[in-house]
């Protein structure tokens, strides 16, 4: 059975160290699984990634920055994402439209209809079945990732604690939005709890 799942959340979320566990999970029962980010998953929107968050672009535009994402989701959906559901697989998106309608949309300002306007034309149709919000608080989420030495900071990483506040209320007015589409998983847990949540509502989906 095919089925698009995303995850979304601020930085130090705990979504990512979740993503690997919750493929493992569903390899063994059984699924065929394919592990993807956003930006990037394929080559061209790898190559995007590297543009819209290397530390050196400061001066990148708003609009610049919301178009470079929905370029790359839309070379990621028809490249990887709609082969892979087309053969029947499980997609793990760590990533999709709703960071750019949280951090774009409403954190950088931009408006979240107008940003969701140029996704809808990216990614035609196609949304997840369903969404994992991983819900953690940004103190919390930028303490996790200060104490990962094997992580990447990027242009976003950078941003103030405002910002990173923002981006929380943005998701928490696309939960109200899509109600069904989106649940919540309380990540200021632990890691390992915040992965054992995310695979029970994956688990009560399939
Ligand atoms: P990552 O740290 O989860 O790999 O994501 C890279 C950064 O890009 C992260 O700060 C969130 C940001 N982002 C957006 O602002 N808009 C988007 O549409 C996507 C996919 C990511």
């Amino acid at each position: 059975m095919s089925c698009f799942i995303s995850l979304e959340g601020g930085e130090g979320s705990g979504k990512t160290t979740a993503a690997a566990r919750i493929k493992a999970e569903l390899e063994a029962m059984g699924h065929e699984v394919v592990q993807t980010r956003e930006p990037g998953g394929i080559e061209i929107a790898e190559q995007i990634r590297s543009v819209i968050l290397d530390l050196a672009n400061t001066g990148m535009d708003a609009r610049t920055e919301a178009l470079l994402y929905a370029a790359a989701r839309r070379q990621h959906l028809v490249e990887k994402i709609v082969p892979a559901l087309n053969a029947g697989k499980i997609v793990l998106c760590d990533r999709f439209i709703d960071s750019s309608l949280a951090y774009q949309g409403h954190a950088r300002g931009l408006g979240v209809d107008e940003v969701y306007a140029i996704n809808r034309f990216a990614v035609d149709s196609y949304l997840p079945d369903v969404t994992l919000f991983f819900d953690v608080s940004p103190e919390t989420g930028l303490g996790r990732i200060e104490k990962d030495e094997t992580r990447e900071i990027n242009r976003l990483d950078i941003e103030s604690l405002k910002f990173h506040h923002e981006v929380r209320e943005g998701y928490r007015l696309l939960i109200e939005r899509f109600p069904k589409r989106i649940r919540v998983v309380d990540a200021e847990q632990g890691l390992e709890e915040v992965s054992r949540a995310a695979m029970k509502i994956i688990d009560s989906y399939l």
